[in-house]
Protein backbone atom coordinates (compact mmCIF):
# COMPACT_ATOMS: atom_id res chain seq x y z
CA UNK A 1 0.00 0.00 0.00
CA UNK A 2 1.48 3.11 -1.39
CA UNK A 3 1.70 5.51 1.75
CA UNK A 4 -0.34 8.79 0.97
CA UNK A 5 -0.33 12.06 2.70
CA UNK A 6 -4.17 12.67 3.27
CA UNK A 7 -3.65 13.02 6.52
CA UNK A 8 -0.94 16.04 6.64
CA UNK A 9 -2.26 18.09 3.67
CA UNK A 10 -2.47 20.72 4.91
CA UNK A 11 -5.98 23.34 4.56
CA UNK A 12 -4.09 26.24 4.79
CA UNK A 13 -1.71 25.94 1.44
CA UNK A 14 -3.18 26.59 -1.79
CA UNK A 15 -4.31 24.02 -3.16
CA UNK A 16 -4.50 22.87 -6.83
CA UNK A 17 -5.92 20.29 -8.29
CA UNK A 18 -4.49 18.96 -12.02
CA UNK A 19 -6.69 16.16 -13.74
CA UNK A 20 -4.63 14.33 -15.76
CA UNK A 21 -1.33 12.52 -14.71
CA UNK A 22 0.26 13.38 -18.54
CA UNK A 23 3.54 14.66 -19.40
CA UNK A 24 1.63 18.63 -19.45
CA UNK A 25 0.33 17.65 -15.59
CA UNK A 26 3.26 15.56 -14.33
CA UNK A 27 5.54 18.92 -15.75
CA UNK A 28 2.92 21.14 -14.20
CA UNK A 29 2.93 19.42 -10.87
CA UNK A 30 6.75 19.49 -10.67
CA UNK A 31 7.04 23.27 -11.02
CA UNK A 32 4.63 24.07 -8.34
CA UNK A 33 6.44 21.66 -5.71
CA UNK A 34 9.70 23.27 -7.28
CA UNK A 35 8.93 26.93 -6.23
CA UNK A 36 7.04 25.70 -3.43
CA UNK A 37 3.28 27.77 -5.13
CA UNK A 38 0.85 24.73 -3.56
CA UNK A 39 0.21 21.81 -2.57
CA UNK A 40 -0.96 19.10 -5.44
CA UNK A 41 -3.69 16.82 -6.12
CA UNK A 42 -2.47 14.91 -9.21
CA UNK A 43 -5.59 12.90 -10.38
CA UNK A 44 -5.96 10.05 -12.92
CA UNK A 45 -8.20 7.49 -14.62
CA UNK A 46 -5.27 5.16 -14.63
CA UNK A 47 -4.80 3.51 -10.73
CA UNK A 48 -1.34 3.32 -9.74
CA UNK A 49 -0.24 6.55 -12.17
CA UNK A 50 -1.18 9.31 -10.34
CA UNK A 51 0.21 7.29 -6.98
CA UNK A 52 3.69 6.25 -9.23
CA UNK A 53 4.01 10.28 -10.37
CA UNK A 54 3.21 11.41 -7.16
CA UNK A 55 5.73 9.44 -4.79
CA UNK A 56 8.20 10.53 -7.45
CA UNK A 57 7.85 13.79 -7.13
CA UNK A 58 8.25 13.11 -3.30
CA UNK A 59 10.91 12.01 -3.73
CA UNK A 60 12.38 14.40 -5.88
CA UNK A 61 11.62 16.92 -3.24
CA UNK A 62 13.59 15.60 -0.59
CA UNK A 63 16.67 16.70 -3.04
CA UNK A 64 15.17 20.20 -4.35
CA UNK A 65 13.55 21.20 -0.65
CA UNK A 66 9.73 20.57 -1.39
CA UNK A 67 7.85 22.29 1.33
CA UNK A 68 4.62 21.65 -0.38
CA UNK A 69 2.75 17.95 -0.11
CA UNK A 70 1.36 16.26 -3.36
CA UNK A 71 -1.11 13.61 -3.66
CA UNK A 72 -1.48 10.95 -6.21
CA UNK A 73 -5.00 9.56 -6.59
CA UNK A 74 -8.17 8.08 -8.66
CA UNK A 75 -10.36 9.68 -6.41
CA UNK A 76 -12.33 13.13 -6.65
CA UNK A 77 -13.21 13.03 -3.12
CA UNK A 78 -9.22 14.07 -2.53
CA UNK A 79 -9.59 17.27 -5.09
CA UNK A 80 -12.15 18.94 -2.51
CA UNK A 81 -11.70 22.44 -1.61
CA UNK A 82 -9.49 23.15 -4.39
CA UNK A 83 -8.32 26.64 -5.06
CA UNK A 84 -7.40 25.92 -8.89
CA UNK A 85 -8.49 23.12 -11.29
CA UNK A 86 -6.10 22.78 -14.24
CA UNK A 87 -7.80 20.22 -16.73
CA UNK A 88 -5.17 18.17 -18.97
CA UNK A 89 -6.73 14.65 -19.32
CA UNK A 90 -7.12 13.48 -22.85
CA UNK A 91 -5.62 12.38 -25.91
CA UNK A 92 -2.82 14.79 -27.38
CA UNK A 93 -2.62 14.82 -31.59
CA UNK A 94 -0.33 12.59 -33.62
CA UNK A 95 1.67 13.32 -36.22
CA UNK A 96 -0.94 14.69 -39.04
CA UNK A 97 -3.56 15.41 -36.76
CA UNK A 98 -5.04 18.79 -36.50
CA UNK A 99 -6.12 19.76 -32.53
CA UNK A 100 -9.47 19.94 -33.92
CA UNK A 101 -9.48 16.33 -34.85
CA UNK A 102 -10.00 15.69 -30.69
CA UNK A 103 -13.26 16.97 -30.20
CA UNK A 104 -15.04 13.93 -29.92
CA UNK A 105 -12.75 12.28 -27.89
CA UNK A 106 -11.40 14.97 -25.51
CA UNK A 107 -14.66 16.67 -25.10
CA UNK A 108 -16.70 13.87 -22.86
CA UNK A 109 -13.31 13.79 -21.00
CA UNK A 110 -12.98 17.28 -20.17
CA UNK A 111 -16.87 17.90 -19.20
CA UNK A 112 -17.03 14.45 -17.09
CA UNK A 113 -14.01 15.94 -15.28
CA UNK A 114 -15.05 18.83 -14.90
CA UNK A 115 -18.05 18.23 -13.25
CA UNK A 116 -16.57 15.87 -10.98
CA UNK A 117 -14.15 18.29 -9.69
CA UNK A 118 -16.08 21.62 -9.90
CA UNK A 119 -18.92 19.39 -7.99
CA UNK A 120 -16.06 19.21 -5.02
CA UNK A 121 -14.53 22.76 -5.43
CA UNK A 122 -17.22 25.39 -6.65
CA UNK A 123 -15.34 27.88 -5.79
CA UNK A 124 -12.25 26.99 -7.55
CA UNK A 125 -10.86 28.59 -10.81
CA UNK A 126 -10.82 26.85 -13.94
CA UNK A 127 -7.88 26.11 -16.13
CA UNK A 128 -8.46 24.05 -19.44
CA UNK A 129 -5.39 23.02 -21.06
CA UNK A 130 -6.70 20.06 -22.74
CA UNK A 131 -7.01 20.35 -26.84
CA UNK A 132 -8.57 21.89 -29.16
CA UNK A 133 -8.32 24.61 -26.62
CA UNK A 134 -10.87 27.18 -26.82
CA UNK A 135 -13.58 24.52 -27.87
CA UNK A 136 -12.99 22.42 -24.90
CA UNK A 137 -13.11 25.74 -23.00
CA UNK A 138 -16.60 26.37 -23.23
CA UNK A 139 -17.71 23.02 -23.07
CA UNK A 140 -16.15 22.69 -19.33
CA UNK A 141 -17.35 25.92 -18.55
CA UNK A 142 -20.72 24.62 -19.81
CA UNK A 143 -20.11 21.43 -17.72
CA UNK A 144 -19.28 23.61 -14.66
CA UNK A 145 -22.04 25.86 -14.14
CA UNK A 146 -19.80 28.84 -12.83
CA UNK A 147 -19.48 32.19 -13.50
CA UNK A 148 -17.36 32.50 -17.08
CA UNK A 149 -14.72 34.31 -15.16
CA UNK A 150 -13.77 31.57 -13.04
CA UNK A 151 -13.28 29.75 -16.23
CA UNK A 152 -9.91 29.87 -18.72
CA UNK A 153 -7.75 28.42 -21.27
CA UNK A 154 -4.32 28.02 -21.52
CA UNK A 155 -2.82 28.91 -24.96
CA UNK A 156 -1.87 32.15 -25.20
CA UNK A 157 0.71 32.56 -23.58
CA UNK A 158 2.44 29.02 -24.68
CA UNK A 159 1.82 30.74 -28.30
CA UNK A 160 2.95 33.97 -27.22
CA UNK A 161 6.19 32.23 -25.39
CA UNK A 162 7.20 30.30 -28.85
CA UNK A 163 6.54 33.97 -30.70
CA UNK A 164 9.09 35.70 -27.89
CA UNK A 165 11.81 32.89 -28.53
CA UNK A 166 11.83 32.45 -32.28
CA UNK A 167 11.98 36.52 -32.29
CA UNK A 168 15.07 35.98 -29.77
CA UNK A 169 16.45 33.13 -31.98
CA UNK A 170 16.48 35.72 -34.97
CA UNK A 171 17.79 38.45 -33.38
CA UNK A 172 20.60 36.36 -31.17
CA UNK A 173 19.23 38.42 -27.95
CA UNK A 174 17.97 37.11 -24.31
CA UNK A 175 14.08 36.05 -24.75
CA UNK A 176 13.69 38.08 -21.59
CA UNK A 177 14.04 41.41 -23.96
CA UNK A 178 11.39 40.30 -26.27
CA UNK A 179 7.63 40.92 -25.63
CA UNK A 180 5.14 39.86 -27.98
CA UNK A 181 1.64 38.76 -28.43
CA UNK A 182 -0.46 36.32 -29.89
CA UNK A 183 -4.14 36.55 -30.01
CA UNK A 184 -7.18 33.95 -31.71
CA UNK A 185 -7.73 30.23 -31.36
CA UNK A 186 -4.98 27.57 -30.42
CA UNK A 187 -4.75 26.48 -34.41
CA UNK A 188 -3.53 27.13 -37.37
CA UNK A 189 -5.63 30.22 -37.31
CA UNK A 190 -4.04 31.60 -35.04
CA UNK A 191 -3.01 35.33 -34.78
CA UNK A 192 0.44 36.97 -33.92
CA UNK A 193 0.67 40.41 -33.97
CA UNK A 194 4.59 41.56 -34.71
CA UNK A 195 3.29 45.26 -34.96
CA UNK A 196 2.53 44.82 -30.98
CA UNK A 197 6.02 43.00 -30.08
CA UNK A 198 9.11 44.43 -28.97
CA UNK A 199 12.92 43.77 -28.09
CA UNK A 200 13.28 46.45 -25.34
CA UNK A 201 10.30 48.75 -26.33
CA UNK A 202 12.36 48.50 -29.87
CA UNK A 203 9.10 47.84 -32.11
CA UNK A 204 10.45 44.57 -34.44
CA UNK A 205 9.72 46.19 -37.83
CA UNK A 206 12.75 48.27 -37.19
CA UNK A 207 14.45 45.05 -36.24
CA UNK A 208 13.93 42.95 -39.00
CA UNK A 209 12.11 42.82 -42.65
CA UNK A 210 8.43 41.79 -43.41
CA UNK A 211 9.76 37.99 -45.00
CA UNK A 212 11.51 37.58 -41.62
CA UNK A 213 8.92 38.23 -39.39
CA UNK A 214 6.20 35.90 -41.68
CA UNK A 215 8.47 33.47 -41.13
CA UNK A 216 8.36 33.38 -37.47
CA UNK A 217 4.87 34.13 -37.51
CA UNK A 218 4.36 30.92 -39.59
CA UNK A 219 6.76 29.01 -37.22
CA UNK A 220 4.78 30.52 -34.35
CA UNK A 221 1.99 28.80 -35.99
CA UNK A 222 3.02 25.63 -36.89
CA UNK A 223 4.73 25.25 -33.22
CA UNK A 224 2.72 22.85 -31.74
CA UNK A 225 2.89 20.51 -34.65
CA UNK A 226 6.91 21.21 -35.37
CA UNK A 227 7.30 19.40 -31.87
CA UNK A 228 4.77 16.55 -32.46
CA UNK A 229 7.00 15.87 -35.34
CA UNK A 230 9.59 15.32 -34.14
CA UNK A 231 8.66 13.49 -31.18
CA UNK A 232 6.07 11.27 -33.18
CA UNK A 233 4.49 10.29 -29.75
CA UNK A 234 3.01 13.21 -27.90
CA UNK A 235 3.66 16.99 -27.88
CA UNK A 236 5.03 19.45 -26.40
CA UNK A 237 4.99 19.31 -22.25
CA UNK A 238 7.35 21.77 -21.03
CA UNK A 239 6.29 24.78 -22.21
CA UNK A 240 2.78 23.73 -21.85
CA UNK A 241 3.41 23.53 -18.53
CA UNK A 242 5.10 26.80 -17.35
CA UNK A 243 2.55 28.34 -19.41
CA UNK A 244 0.02 26.97 -17.11
CA UNK A 245 1.95 27.81 -14.34
CA UNK A 246 1.95 31.26 -15.24
CA UNK A 247 -1.94 31.54 -14.94
CA UNK A 248 -2.14 29.52 -11.48
CA UNK A 249 0.78 31.57 -10.20
CA UNK A 250 -1.04 35.05 -11.24
CA UNK A 251 -4.33 33.33 -9.80
CA UNK A 252 -2.91 32.26 -6.26
CA UNK A 253 -1.21 35.19 -6.22
CA UNK A 254 -3.90 37.47 -7.01
CA UNK A 255 -1.00 39.23 -9.55
CA UNK A 256 -3.41 41.17 -11.95
CA UNK A 257 -1.22 39.91 -15.09
CA UNK A 258 -2.10 40.90 -18.17
CA UNK A 259 -1.66 37.21 -20.42
CA UNK A 260 -3.14 36.09 -23.40
CA UNK A 261 -5.87 33.60 -22.46
CA UNK A 262 -9.06 31.99 -23.54
CA UNK A 263 -11.75 34.09 -22.04
CA UNK A 264 -15.27 34.29 -22.70
CA UNK A 265 -16.11 37.09 -24.70
CA UNK A 266 -19.34 39.85 -24.54
CA UNK A 267 -19.02 41.99 -27.06
CA UNK A 268 -15.47 42.58 -27.09
CA UNK A 269 -13.22 42.50 -30.42
CA UNK A 270 -17.02 42.17 -31.45
CA UNK A 271 -17.30 39.03 -30.81
CA UNK A 272 -20.15 37.46 -28.31
CA UNK A 273 -20.48 33.68 -26.53
CA UNK A 274 -16.88 31.88 -27.17
CA UNK A 275 -13.96 31.54 -25.36
CA UNK A 276 -10.76 32.97 -27.81
CA UNK A 277 -7.20 33.90 -27.12
CA UNK A 278 -7.05 37.63 -26.22
CA UNK A 279 -5.30 39.89 -23.40
CA UNK A 280 -6.57 38.87 -19.74
CA UNK A 281 -5.97 40.97 -16.53
CA UNK A 282 -6.09 37.27 -14.53
CA UNK A 283 -6.25 37.45 -10.63
CA UNK A 284 -7.47 35.98 -8.12
CA UNK A 285 -11.23 35.77 -9.53
CA UNK A 286 -9.66 34.74 -12.61
CA UNK A 287 -10.27 36.67 -15.71
CA UNK A 288 -10.59 40.19 -13.87
CA UNK A 289 -11.23 41.97 -17.26
CA UNK A 290 -10.51 41.21 -20.94
CA UNK A 291 -8.49 44.07 -23.20
CA UNK A 292 -9.13 45.55 -26.34
CA UNK A 293 -5.65 46.03 -28.53
CA UNK A 294 -5.74 47.90 -31.52
CA UNK A 295 -5.46 45.70 -34.27
CA UNK A 296 -5.64 46.43 -38.10
CA UNK A 297 -7.83 45.57 -40.51
CA UNK A 298 -5.70 42.26 -41.39
CA UNK A 299 -5.83 41.61 -37.82
CA UNK A 300 -9.16 42.13 -37.34
CA UNK A 301 -10.33 39.85 -40.01
CA UNK A 302 -7.64 37.05 -39.01
CA UNK A 303 -9.43 37.20 -35.24
CA UNK A 304 -12.86 36.92 -37.20
CA UNK A 305 -11.87 34.04 -39.23
CA UNK A 306 -10.33 32.27 -36.67
CA UNK A 307 -13.09 33.06 -33.95
CA UNK A 308 -15.77 31.78 -36.49
CA UNK A 309 -13.73 28.09 -37.08
CA UNK A 310 -13.87 28.27 -32.99
CA UNK A 311 -17.94 28.89 -33.04
CA UNK A 312 -18.32 25.88 -35.89
CA UNK A 313 -16.54 23.28 -33.41
CA UNK A 314 -18.30 24.77 -30.25
CA UNK A 315 -22.04 24.47 -32.21
CA UNK A 316 -20.88 20.81 -33.51
CA UNK A 317 -19.88 19.79 -29.80
CA UNK A 318 -22.67 21.18 -27.95
CA UNK A 319 -24.93 19.55 -30.44
CA UNK A 320 -23.12 16.16 -29.95
CA UNK A 321 -21.69 15.99 -26.56
CA UNK A 322 -23.87 18.77 -24.72
CA UNK A 323 -27.27 17.07 -26.07
CA UNK A 324 -29.55 15.83 -23.49
CA UNK A 325 -29.54 12.36 -24.22
CA UNK A 326 -25.31 12.58 -24.94
CA UNK A 327 -25.36 13.40 -21.34
CA UNK A 328 -27.67 10.79 -20.19
CA UNK A 329 -25.55 8.32 -21.69
C1 LIG B 1 0.87 22.78 -28.15
O1 LIG B 1 0.61 23.74 -28.90
C2 LIG B 1 -0.03 20.99 -26.69
O2 LIG B 1 -1.46 22.44 -27.96
C3 LIG B 1 -0.24 22.32 -27.25
O3 LIG B 1 1.96 22.24 -28.06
Amino acid sequence: MVSDIRSNLSHRNPRVTVVGAGSVGNALAKRLLDTHLADVILIDVVAGRPQGIALDLTQAGAVEGHTRQILGTNNYDDTANSDVIVVTAGLPRKPGMTRDDLVMVNGPIVIETVRQAIARSPKARLIIVTNPLDVMTYLAWQGSGLPHQQVMGMAGVLDSARFRTFIAMELKVPVADVSALVLGGHGDLMVPLPNHATVSGIPLAELLDEATIQRLVQRTQQGGAEIVNLLKTGGAHYAPGASVYAMVEAILGDRHRILPAAAYLTGEYQLHDLFIGVPCKIGAQGVESVLEVSLDAGQKAALWRSAESVQQQVKRAMTTLMSPAALAS
